[in-house]
């Protein structure tokens, strides 16, 4: 009883972790352990004898755990003041600033139209930016050979094995959303739908994802000189000037017919530009009257209604408000410029209180 009390008292003593303590309990005081197997052996000594043992063997069982116990407190004591050296806070530091977040560029300008739009009777529609090549493409009048669909950069999802449906696509454009409008609305109908676009280019002014805003408006006898108006009024609002010069130039889309895409007047002295004066026009957006196949394909009579829709580029009509020079620059997430270029949060843009301040 003496060796196994002096051997297991060293081994737990120099003990230096919990699961080295547990093998040693188990191999004292498991079912198996040695100590277990004295105290059968009890059975077989004569009652005398075991007067004497009994009460020793039991001594020596307690006299094991109470090592084992206080082993196991001093080890976690340790870990403990090992965790207070190494982990340490200076609290006489001085606190941060709290900063607070902006609202990015590109959500300030696409609320700023929104404002816009919605003064003009225009409600916003959104669609999904998976698209079926249907609404997409063929919807806008873009048949499967049309060239529009290569000059494109469309990305294609990939289909599983055996689906033999056509590719869905990231949608190119805002457009498939005038067509997903007018078949849940019908006619009359004024719609805008901004949202995010996706096209494999990049350069300095073309990112994979960008944003656009698509116009709709339908009705018995909307015309181009609508049409005119609801842009040059926007074009004003939005750049927060009086007079702007925009010009018309006559342009094609499959979707409309006629097709004119939208010039602004502009300068670019020293780098920087300025809308409404100098020598150079920038062009803003693309639009026309929209294409009778398409009214038909959203369900519409085309002998019945007709209208005007128009495209627009939200991160190009950013770059210019606000001058920034590099589209890339949106998407990097870089805190410094987001500070620099961003929105206070509660400046909601509306047109009674100036839309950027
Ligand atoms: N969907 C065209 C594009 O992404 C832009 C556009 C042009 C939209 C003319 C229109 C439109 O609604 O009438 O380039």
């Amino acid at each position: 009883m003496d060796d196994l009390k002096s051997k297991y008292l060293g081994l737990i003593s120099g003990a230096s972790d919990e699961a080295t303590l547990e093998d040693l309990r188990v191999q004292a005081l498991g079912k198996k352990g040695e100590i277990s197997a004295q105290m059968r052996e009890l059975g077989r000594m004569s009652p005398e004898e075991r007067q004497t043992a009994g009460p020793a063997l039991n001594a020596l069982k307690d006299e094991i755990n109470s090592a084992l116990i206080a082993k196991k407190t001093a080890l976690g004591d340790a870990a403990l003041d090992e965790r207070l050296r190494s982990e340490w806070l200076d609290v006489t530091l001085p606190g941060r600033t709290r900063r607070q977040g902006t609202i990015h560029p590109i959500s300030q300008v696409t609320e700023e139209v929104s404002a816009i739009f919605a003064d003009m009777g225009f409600s916003v529609a959104e669609g999904p930016q998976v698209e079926s090549d249907w609404y997409n493409f063929d919807a806008l009048n873009i048949p499967g050979h049309h060239p529009a669909r290569a000059e494109m950069d469309t990305f294609y999802m990939a289909r599983a094995a055996g689906d033999d449906r056509p590719p869905a696509v990231l949608r190119t454009h805002t457009s498939p959303v005038q067509i997903r409008s007018m078949e849940a609305q019908g006619a009359p109908i004024r719609v805008i739908c901004p949202g995010r676009v996706y096209r494999a280019d990049y350069d300095q002014t073309h990112t994979p994802m960008f944003h656009q805003i698509e116009g709709l408006a339908i009705d018995k006898a909307i015309s181009m000189a609508n049409l005119k108006w609801v842009l040059e009024e926007f074009v004003k609002s939005y750049f927060e000037v009086d007079t702007v010069d925009i010009r018309f130039r006559a342009s094609h889309f499959p979707f409309t017919e006629p097709s004119a895409e939208v010039d602004i007047r502009c300068s670019w002295e020293g780098g920087t530009l300025k809308v409404g004066e100098g020598d150079d026009w920038l062009e803003i957006l693309g639009s026309g009257m929209v294409h009778p196949k398409v009214l038909q394909a959203a369900r519409i009579d085309p002998t019945q209604w007709q209208g005007f829709a128009f495209g627009m580029g939200i991160d190009r009509i950013a770059m210019l408000k606000y001058g920034i020079p590099d589209l890339r620059a949106f998407f990097d997430s870089d805190l410094r410029w987001l500070r620099h270029y961003g929105f206070a949060a509660l400046d909601v843009p509306t047109l009674h209180a100036g839309l950027s301040r």
